[in-house]
């Protein structure tokens, strides 16, 4: 093999989103054919680490409000059953996730058979993307949502139809409807939202679902739900467990705080279920994120908790952004979106990581009670200097 001049980055660095992957090939002969259509995008780029944050300050104590975790411990329990599943890891993990499975579904009040379990949601947002995408097809979601709903459309040769919120930020229930082409296959309804926090009603979402042709799937990613109170909001599960042409996307990265060991699930017809499965690669579920799930499903009350702190201190970041007269949009999740006019990553000189959201707009997760302080001083701090 021909050795490079150039490290990889160099060369990706300098083409990336501009040349042409053929012009590419012509001049770095060397490099595999890629799929020219991947040129514009850019690998998911997290929020930064507490690690590279807190070295590069020197300072141990890093508030990381950037990627919507939960911010409390594992609990004792869960962390038990992580050591006692490491020790069968020369094993392949349950393929079916039989415990976890019917631990779920107990939990929700559904049939085992129409649970699909996946690493993280994002490898079932995949899958579904690739099952239902490919040339000659389009996928519709808001604009802005979470953003692998872009990226997987193009992974998937799917083209995008982006719909714009509404000026609160909501997502249009007639404008996504309308959106619908004939070739349209796939339409993803984030609620509540990420970035913006808001959320649709059961009834709009219904609505919405109650017009979409047959032939296009509806999956309406609640990876939040735990978090939203607002009286007319509900989860879909009862209608992805009615249609085929609805699948409910859950997590347990968020209000269970398992998020470094992926697995969430979707809710769909068994016959769905079954075509989606396809483009899924196998075990995709760790045993050792299986014992934990199924344990973390145990300490609903201590899920609750979780939600009581949550709701508490996004009131409390709520009223301080409007005591500052910042602008924010109404949350039904563990963030906040909300006006700010400077550069996101100042944050970090105060010990506090955020998200940049859209122009002048960024996103904050509710975090501790004093690492919520420490966001709320930064903020004054940042914007007196503006
Ligand atoms: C709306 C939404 N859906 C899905 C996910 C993916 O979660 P995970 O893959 O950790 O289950 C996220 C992660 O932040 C999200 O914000």
């Amino acid at each position: 093999m021909a050795r490079s001049l150039w490290p990889i980055e160099n060369r990706r660095g300098r083409f990336a989103g501009s040349a042409p992957c053929d012009a590419i090939f012509a001049i770095f002969p060397t490099m595999p054919r890629f799929r020219a259509d991947l040129d514009h995008i850019n690998p998911y780029t997290p929020g930064r680490s507490i690690d590279e944050v807190a070295a590069e300050l020197g300072i141990g104590d890093v508030a990381k409000l950037a990627s919507n975790e939960c911010p409390f411990p594992s609990w004792p329990e869960v962390v038990e059953a992580i050591a006692a599943a490491g020790a069968g890891v020369n094993r392949y993990p349950d393929n079916d996730q039989r415990v976890l499975r019917s631990a779920t579904a107990a939990h929700l009040d559904v049939p085992e058979d129409h649970l699909w379990f996946g690493g993280g949601s994002s490898d079932l947002l995949r899958a579904i993307g690739l099952a239902l995408g490919g040339p000659g097809t389009s996928t519709v979601y808001a604009t802005p949502s979470f953003v692998l709903y872009r990226v997987i459309t193009h992974i998937a040769g799917s083209k995008p139809v982006e719909v714009p919120l509404t000026a609160d930020w909501v997502h249009d229930p007639p404008r996504l409807v309308e959106a619908i082409r004939d070739d349209t296959t796939l339409l993803y309804l984030c609620n509540p939202n990420n970035p913006t926090g808001t959320h649709l009603s059961f009834s709009d979402v219904k609505w919405i679902i109650d017009q979409v042709p047959d032939r296009v799937l509806v999956v309406v990613d609640e990876a939040y739900l735990h978090y939203a109170d607002a009286p007319d909001f509900a989860t879909a599960v009862p209608l992805a467990i009615e249609r085929d042409n609805v699948v409910v996307t859950h997590t347990f990265s968020k209000v269970y705080g398992l998020a470094g060991l992926r697995v969430g699930y979707a809710v769909g017809s068994p016959a769905t279920i079954r075509m989606l499965r396809k483009t899924q690669a196998p075990f995709p579920v760790t045993a050792v994120a299986q014992a934990a799930a199924t344990e973390a499903l145990r300490h609903q009350d201590r899920v609750a908790d979780r939600v009581t702190h949550n709701r508490r201190e996004r009131s409390r970041l709520s009223a301080a952004l409007d005591y500052l007269g910042i602008e924010h949009a109404e949350s039904q999740t563990n963030f906040l979106f909300h006006r700010f006019a400077g550069d996101p990553s100042s944050f970090a000189l105060h010990g506090v990581i955020v998200r940049a959201g859209i122009d002048g707009w960024i996103r904050t997760t509710v975090g501790l009670e004093g690492e919520n302080d420490r966001f709320l001083g930064a903020l004054q701090a940042i914007e007196s200097d503006l």
